[in-house]
C-alpha cells in the first residue's frame, strides 16, 4: 500500500517534468493519467483526428477501414466507479476501431473479494489485454498503475477513465473540443485547420456548481492553461471552491481568474459555462444539503441574458443546475459533448496504438477534393 499512498500524495501538487515523463514515450502520452500531458499541439491534433475519424464513419466503407484498424488488439474497461457516459463512450470507441473489449464494473465479481490486491489483479488483466481503461475512486491510483505498469516485461497502455476526486483526462479533452468546435462555429470551410486559430484569446470561461471534488474542472483548467488571453470565472460555495493547487497552476501559465459566489450577476459576460453538479458522494457530514444551489444554475429565465454565442457545457450527470428547456436552446452544447466523448476517445486510442497515420492517410485520400 505504501506506493499507492505516495502516489496518491502528489496528484495535487504541481506537475513535474519527471511524473510526465514516466508516462510518455517518444513525447507522446503513453499512459493517458493527467491533462497535464497534453499541450496545444498535442490537443489541437487530437480534435482533428476526432473530426477525421467521425467523417470517415460516416460512410459503410469507412466504418470498414476504421474497424481493421484495432481488430487485432483487446482492451480491457475496468471501471469500479459508476459510470454511464464514460465506460459507454469508451465501449462505443472500441468498437468504432474493431477492439475487441472485456469489462469489469463491480468489483464483488473479482478475486479481491477472496483476498487479492488491487496490484495483483492488474497484474493479471495485463496477461490478456493490450490496453486497460480504468475508472477508479483513489486519487493517484491510476498514475500508480501506470508506473507499476512501466515495471513489468511487456507494459501495456493506461488510460484513466476518471481517478478520484483528482483527475478525468479523456473527459476533459472531449471538453476542449467541443468547446473550440463550438467557438470555430460557423464552421469553416471544409478542410481548413480548424482548431489552430486563437479561439479562446478574449473570453470568459465559467466554471460553476463543486469545484474542489469535480475531477472534470480540474482537468479541462490544465488544458486551458495551454492557451492564452482568456479569464476564468470559478463560481462556488467558498467551501466547494476550485484547489489552490489549480489556481498556482492557472497563475504560473498568466492566465486571469476570478473566485466568485453567484453565477447570476455575471451570465450576461460568459462566453462558455461549465456547469456541474454537486459531489456529494464524498460529503462528510451531508454538507451539500445547506447550499443554496440557485447561485450555480441555469434557470429558462435566465436565459434572455445570455450571449448568442454563449457555449453551456456540462459533464452530467446534471442534477438541477441546467432547466431542461435550456436543452433545446442553440447555446446548449452538453448532449454535444456525449457525442464528441466517442469521438474523442476513439482518437485517443487510436493514437495510443499509433494508427493515427493510418487514418489520416485514409481521410486524405478518400475525404478530401
Ligand atoms: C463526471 C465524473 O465521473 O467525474 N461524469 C462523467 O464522466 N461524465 C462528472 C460527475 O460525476 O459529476
Amino acid at each position: 500500500m505504501q506506493s499507492i499512498d505516495a502516489a496518491a500524495a502528489t496528484p495535487h501538487t504541481e506537475d513535474s517534468t519527471q511524473r510526465i515523463a514516466a508516462l510518455n514515450r517518444n513525447d507522446k502520452p503513453f499512459h493517458v493519467v493527467l491533462a497535464q500531458q497534453f499541450d496545444r499541439q498535442s490537443i489541437e491534433q487530437l480534435c482533428q483526428l476526432s473530426d477525421m475519424i467521425r467523417t470517415i464513419a460516416n460512410t459503410r466503407q469507412g466504418t470498414q477501414f476504421l474497424r481493421t484498424l484495432l481488430s487485432h488488439r483487446r482492451a480491457m474497461l475496468y471501471f469500479i466507479q459508476p459510470s454511464t457516459r464514460t465506460f459507454l463512450s469508451f465501449t462505443a470507441a472500441c468498437q468504432i476501431l474493431g477492439m475487441p473489449h472485456n469489462e469489469v464494473r463491480d468489483r464483488s465479481t473479482s478475486s479481491e473479494v477472496k483476498g487479492e490486491s488491487e496490484d495483483d489483479t492488474i497484474r493479471v488483466l495485463t496477461q490478456y489485454f493490450d490496453l486497460i481503461v480504468m475508472r477508479h475512486p483513489s486519487e493517484g491510483f491510476a498514475e500508480h498503475v501506470a508506473n507499476m505498469l512501466n515495471k513489468m516485461p511487456r507494459p501495456i497502455p493506461l488510460i484513466n477513465g476518471g481517478s478520484g476526486k483528482d483527475q478525468h483526462p479523456t473527459q476533459a479533452m472531449l471538453d476542449i473540443y467541443t468547446l473550440l468546435r463550438s467557438l470555430a462555429q460557423p464552421k469553416p470551410q471544409r478542410h481548413a485547420p480548424r482548431y489552430t486559430a486563437d479561439l479562446l484569446a478574449g473570453k470568459t470561461i465559467a466554471f460553476a456548481g463543486d469545484l474542489k471534488r469535480g475531477r472534470t474542472v480540474r482537468s479541462l483548467a490544465y488544458l486551458l492553461c495551454r492557451y492564452s488571453g482568456m479569464r476564468l470565472l470559478f463560481i462556488a460555495p467558498p467551501a466547494l471552491q476550485i484547489g489552490d493547487d489549480i489556481i498556482k497552476y492557472i497563475e504560473r501559465h498568466g492566465i486571469e481568474h476570478e473566485k466568485l459566489d453567484d453565477i447570476r450577476p455575471v451570465i450576461g459576460e460568459i462566453d462558455a459555462a461549465y456547469m456541474t453538479r454537486m459531489q456529494d458522494e464524498w460529503d462528510a457530514d451531508g454538507e451539500s444539503q445547506s447550499i443554496d444551489y440557485a447561485n450555480y444554475s441555469l434557470t429558462y429565465e435566465m436565459s434572455k441574458r445570455f450571449k448568442d454565442n454563449l457555449v453551456i457545457m456540462h459533464p452530467l450527470p446534471r442534477r438541477g443546475e441546467i432547466d431542461e428547456r435550456i436543452d433545446t436552446l442553440p447555446q446548449a452544447k452538453y448532449w454535444d459533448q456525449v457525442k464528441n466523448g466517442m469521438w474523442m476517445r476513439a482518437a485517443l486510442i487510436a493514437s495510443t496504438f499509433n494508427c493515427d497515420g493510418a487514418i489520416r492517410d485514409h481521410y486524405y485520400a478518400y475525404y478530401t477534393y
